[in-house]
């Protein structure tokens, strides 16, 4: 990236202006170094603080004001040499070809603090797929008795994790660095304790494996709950521009998951800069803002920009709905699999609503495959449901 023009032709009237001080005799061209010095500095003065009436615009150019500054370079700066070495590894990494895998596994990854009230559940979603999918779980909290085969033995090593804060993160990562273990997981999805399949194995399964990107929620907010909790302390390596809001629960490539697993530069500045309490009345959350805002900077057209994991934020409350044992009828199952475009509100007082069509491979599709949030109530309901609210609709 360029410096702007005017502050080389500075720098070099600089060491212009050293040389006649040693040479005396050169003296005489000195008020045209001045002269050009002084044009220099005021040319930049105009730049950084372009005149604001029409007639000064006029001096400046016949064309107006927005031409006058639009002849510069953009202000841009050098990168320092972390970032040219993670951009460098960035590449390498989205820029190899795809290794060819007999068997390609989903890991499916599941963060919880304790029990996992779904596991029948998933136990019937998994039945039959032996060999086409791996699971690993992460209990933060109490390692839990498991009831279903699948998840026996498949705790990876888990840290206490909190709310809001980078240990939410950590434990992505941790997840991800334990699945990536197996070569033959090509994609990984994060699920929660209170998520639950919204398709058959196989719809999941095509759906994920064959799309061209990842499934990473990602979005500009330009309200208090999105920009509002940018640090300029996260400069000069993440711009205010560059910041981005989205959902934790993603599902991503393996090339993804190892640009994640790789990264410390942009990962410091969230541990550092985007945290509960981080500055007086400004919170940040780290796991909504980390991998939306790094997968803008480096991959914006791999990704999907919404997450598969349908949530209900229409109440307008802190929390998303929680589901009980009565919400859960096949009308709600048949509202929430036949959704084909995802849909965006700014925390800003214009509370705009952003809505775009779930683009499968450039083609429309229903947008999600799993839901949360379900009480453990609900259990019972969903295992008398699943077969009705899977067959609705096949892969084709
Ligand atoms: C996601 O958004 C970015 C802009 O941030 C855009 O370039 C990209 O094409 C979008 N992805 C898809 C799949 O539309
Ligand atoms: C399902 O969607 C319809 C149409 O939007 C709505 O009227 C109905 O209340 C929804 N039912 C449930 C259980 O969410
Ligand atoms: C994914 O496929 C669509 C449709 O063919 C295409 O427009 C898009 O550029 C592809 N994206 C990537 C990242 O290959
Ligand atoms: C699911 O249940 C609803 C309501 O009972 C019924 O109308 C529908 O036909 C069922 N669908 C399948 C695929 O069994």
């Amino acid at each position: 990236m360029k410096k702007p023009q005017l502050w080389r032709f500075r720098m070099k009237d600089m060491q212009i202006f050293r040389v006649p001080r040693q040479r005396p005799h050169l003296r005489k061209p000195t008020w045209l170094i001045v002269l050009i010095c002084m044009v220099s500095m005021f040319l930049i003065f105009a730049y950084f603080y372009p005149p604001q009436n029409s007639t000064a615009c006029y001096v400046f150019s016949h064309k107006g004001c927005k031409s006058f500054t639009s002849w510069l370079p953009p202000l841009t700066r050098e990168l320092t040499d972390e970032e040219v070495a993670s951009r460098l590894v960035i590449r390498e990494v989205l820029n190899a070809p795809p290794s060819i895998i007999e068997n390609p596994k989903i890991a499916y990854m599941f963060l919880t603090p304790g029990a996992l009230p779904f596991e029948e559940l998933w136990d019937k979603f998994f039945q039959g797929h032996e060999g086409k999918f791996s699971v690993y779980v992460h209990a933060s909290k109490d390692r839990a008795l498991h009831f279903s085969r699948y998840f026996i033995n498949r705790e990876v090593h888990s840290e206490q994790v909190d709310w809001g804060k980078i240990s939410m993160v950590d434990a992505e990562r941790r997840l991800l660095t334990y699945a990536l273990k197996d070569p033959d997981n090509q994609h990984f999805v994060l699920l929660s304790d209170s998520c639950i399949p919204l398709r058959g194995f196989d719809y999941v399964y095509n759906y994920l494996m064959y799309s061209n990107v990842s499934f990473v929620d990602s979005f500009v907010d330009p309200g208090p709950h999105g920009n509002g909790r940018y640090s300029e302390h996260m400069l000069p390596e993440v711009e205010k521009k560059d910041f981005r809001k989205g959902a934790q629960w993603f599902t991503m490539k393996r090339k993804h998951a190892i640009i994640i697993m790789a990264d410390y530069l942009y990962y410091d500045k969230f541990r550092d800069y985007c945290r509960p309490g981080m500055e007086q009345n400004r919170n940040c959350y780290s796991d909504e803002h980390y991998l939306p805002t790094f997968f803008h900077m480096f991959d914006p057209t791999g990704i999907s920009n919404w997450s598969v994991t349908h949530v209900d934020w229409s109440e307008g409350k802190w929390h998303p709905k929680s589901y009980t044992a009565e919400d859960v009828t096949s009308e709600l199952m048949q509202n929430i699999t036949s959704v084909w475009d995802s849909m965006h509100v700014t925390s800003d007082e214009k509370k705009e609503v952003q809505i775009k069509p779930c683009l499968w491979n450039g083609d429309p599709r229903p947008c999600y495959l799993f839901a949360r949030k379900f009480l453990p109530g609900t259990l019972d309901n969903l295992m008398l449901l699943f077969d009705n609210y899977t067959s609705s609709l096949d892969w084709h």
